[in-house]
């Protein structure tokens, strides 16, 4: 079979995709997917086809209210955590932060604050019907900043956004990956998946640019798009919650503060809590994975454990290179 050919049947054998965005993948450069057969180069990144169709789908019908949220993240960055974080924060009047029935307590955080392109616009290529979501909405994302509907990058609504070190957010991808993958995929190796990294073809990739976006726009609306890093905000958790709170417009009060609501929310959220929780342990994320994959050791500095001195030079070079004048660093232990 011609590879034109075999490109035709593996498309045409996703049933859940409509026949347009079939059409459009035939169009668009692919490489070897991480978890699927292909990754397909859309608007500048690279996603599997399920993304392109629900990414087309929100850029197509969804209006943005200047009182939304959105948790954007590069995929394995911090986002569990920054979702959990975040639905705290805004959520703490409703629900008390010490409630033996807080949600955190009996849902993952994308549960609780659900994935634009897995699971609001995930379903067939439907436009969802957004009625039901309560004001002021809060969703999460892995699109890029230039992808985001206009409505979005025109509004005053509000984007926080966390990336990590380079360096164990691909070791992270690498081994999460590997445990979700179908058992149809064959597993990947950490030589291949480094190259993949490297050369930009990794879901939501090339990474640096998904980085550059926002912070580009964090300089230039600083109001809009707040810029987190999963080192600064591991370094000193109780400084960057205050200014997320800020930055959402509820800030802490010196009551809330006196009464430990940051302490207590730092603890609902944490790693250890978070992992040890049932339905983390137990539950699913829709029929895609385990929740427990979500939580592995949540470290700085894994990467050490299994990164050659040689992977190490290449991609420190790459990235100095591609953030070159940002201003943009990361502490990698
Ligand atoms: P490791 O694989 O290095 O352990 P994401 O949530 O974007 O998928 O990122 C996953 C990474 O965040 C994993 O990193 C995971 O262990 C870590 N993580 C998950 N929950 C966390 C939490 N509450 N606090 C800190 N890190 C967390």
């Amino acid at each position: 079979m011609s590879p034109t050919n075999d490109t035709n049947k593996s498309i045409e054998e996703q049933d859940h995709l409509s026949q347009e965005t079939k059409d459009m993948l035939l169009s668009l450069p692919r490489e070897k997917g991480w978890r699927t057969p292909y990754i397909y180069l859309f608007q500048g990144f690279w996603c599997q086809p399920a993304e392109i169709q629900a990414i087309s789908t929100f850029q197509n019908h969804f209006q943005a209210k200047d009182s939304d949220v959105f948790v954007a993240t590069v995929p394995k960055s911090g986002t569990t955590w920054l979702k959990a974080l975040t639905f705290a924060i805004m959520n703490r009047q409703n629900h008390f932060i010490s409630s033996k029935n807080h949600p955190l307590l009996s849902f993952n955080p994308h549960d609780l604050v659900p994935f634009i392109e897995y699971t609001v616009y995930g379903k067939h290529d439907k436009v969802p019907d957004l009625s039901k979501f309560h004001e002021p909405r809060l969703f999460g994302t892995h699109i890029p900043f230039g992808s985001l509907p206009n409505s979005i990058r025109k509004s005053n609504c509000k984007i926080v956004y966390i990336c990590r070190n380079p360096f164990d957010t691909f070791i992270s991808s690498w081994m999460f990956v590997n445990k979700i993958k179908p058992p149809s995929m064959p597993t990947l190796k950490l030589e291949e998946a480094f190259e993949m990294y490297c050369n930009g073809s990794v879901g939501f990739g090339p990474v640096w640019n998904h980085m550059l976006g926002y912070w580009n726009e964090s300089k230039e609306r600083p109001k809009n798009v707040l810029f987190l890093k999963y080192e600064d905000l591991k370094e000193d958790v109780i400084f960057h919650l205050k200014k997320l709170a800020k930055f959402l417009d509820c800030p802490f009060t010196l009551k809330e503060e006196s009464e430990g609501v940051i302490e207590n929310i730092i603890k609902l959220c944490s790693f250890e809590k978070m992992k040890e929780l049932k339905v983390n342990k137990t539950g699913t994320f829709g029929r895609n994975f385990e929740n427990k994959f979500l939580f592995r050791k949540g470290e700085i500095g894994d990467w050490t454990n299994y990164l050659s001195s040689s992977m190490v030079e290449k991609l420190s070079k790459i990235f100095e290179e591609k953030l070159y004048g940002s201003g943009l660093k990361f502490r990698v232990k």
